[in-house]
């Protein structure tokens, strides 16, 4: 059977901009398939493409066999997409925007009303349908805008970063929609730069960074891939740099520790790598009372997707997107000034 989604070799630049260098992963049907990525990575180019918003310069893309770039017509009538910016017509109540949107789509009217009253229930929107969308919270906004991108009932829903700026309450909603859908046999690509999200939502995940695809596969698969637990621990405040490398090298040489590093930012936080096994901590606590370095704090935790994304580029995903904004400011002020 033809994977849902299948994206190879993906090259996209707008101008000298390359913003897709060399995009490939497949999305088997009923499954969600997370990007996640940083600010400017790639993700709702890879995304547009796709949805045959953007032209590739050089790749393919298919969606059930069918080729995107040659075959537009077919492509859009299985998909659903939900762009990154809502664009809602303010002045139309939440029920006229979807009647006008299945009335696009050719729906006939009893089949658009029995479909739009499921979608106003499931996703919570009953109470607000008749209001005009002007009116709608950023969260009623996100919501209405899926009901339109899933009242054709597509194959495959697409949806660009669908939380962004949601609260934590209707996040949630979102996320257990999503998970409805997929039960149902929809096959979901969904963007996000919230590793939380990601983590909780996808069967599989493809990390991208700047216009690549670094690392793909199943998120407890790309976690495991890394090894052992990480211990973040603190020794007593203001402590001078050759103490902590003193603790550092102590550590390094326990038979449990893999990896050991005075944090870059904080002398007295060490950070280590260390076997998932019961008696870690205390063979650390001991070691390190023993040379008279006292714990003042110790925290232990799995490799989360930001350590998978930290392995493969050297940065974690949030230093990367505040990389992003602030080479963002930078042009702005640059404009500003050539004003
Ligand atoms: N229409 C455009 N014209 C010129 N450059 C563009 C255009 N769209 C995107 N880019 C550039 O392409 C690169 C990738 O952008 P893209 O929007 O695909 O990233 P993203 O991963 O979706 O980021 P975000 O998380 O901010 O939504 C960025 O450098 C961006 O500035
Ligand atoms: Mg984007």
């Amino acid at each position: 059977m033809a994977a849902a989604v299948l994206i190879q070799n993906l090259c996209k630049s707008y101008g000298t901009v390359p913003a897709v260098k060399d995009v490939s992963f497949q999305v088997n049907q009923g499954e969600i398939f997370g990007l996640l990525g940083p600010n400017g990575a790639g993700k709702t180019t890879t995304i547009r493409c796709l949805c045959t918003l953007a032209k590739p310069d050089s790749g393919t893309i298919e969606l059930g066999g069918v080729s995107v770039v040659d075959q537009p017509r077919e492509a859009r009538k299985r998909l659903g997409y939900v762009a990154q910016e809502v664009a809602l017509d303010k002045i139309l109540t939440g029920r006229e925007l979807l009647e006008l949107q299945a009335a696009l789509y050719h729906i006939p009217k009893v089949e658009a009303r029995q479909r739009i009253e499921v979608l106003l229930e499931v996703l919570d929107l009953q109470s607000y349908a008749d209001k005009k969308t002007g009116t709608y919270s950023g969260g009623l906004k996100r919501r209405i805008d899926l009901a339109a991108g899933l009242l054709h009932q597509p194959e495959v829903l697409v949806l660009d970063e669908p939380t962004v700026g949601l609260d934590i309450e209707s996040r949630v909603v979102v996320w257990d929609f999503l998970r409805q859908l997929r039960s149902s046999g929809t096959t979901i690509v969904i963007t996000s730069h919230y590793l939380e999200e990601i983590d909780a939502l996808a069967d599989r995940v493809g990390i991208i960074d700047r216009g690549l695809v670094i690392a793909e596969g199943t998120p407890s698969a790309l976690k495991n891939r890394l090894g052992g637990d990480r211990i973040t621990l603190r020794i007593r405040e203001f402590t001078p740099v050759a103490e902590a490398e003193r603790a550092r090298h102590l550590l390094s040489q326990l038979s449990c520790v893999q990896e050991a590093k005075v944090n870059d930012n904080q002398a007295n936080a060490l950070n280590l790598v260390v076997t998932p096994d019961r008696d870690v901590l205390m063979t650390i606590q001991q070691s390190l009372q023993t040379a008279e370095l006292p714990i003042f704090g110790i925290s232990q935790s799995r490799p989360s997707l930001d350590d998978v994304y930290l392995a493969a580029t050297g940065k974690t995903l949030l230093d990367a997107e505040l990389s992003a904004a602030s080479s963002r400011d930078l042009k702005a002020e640059k404009k500003q000034s050539m004003r």
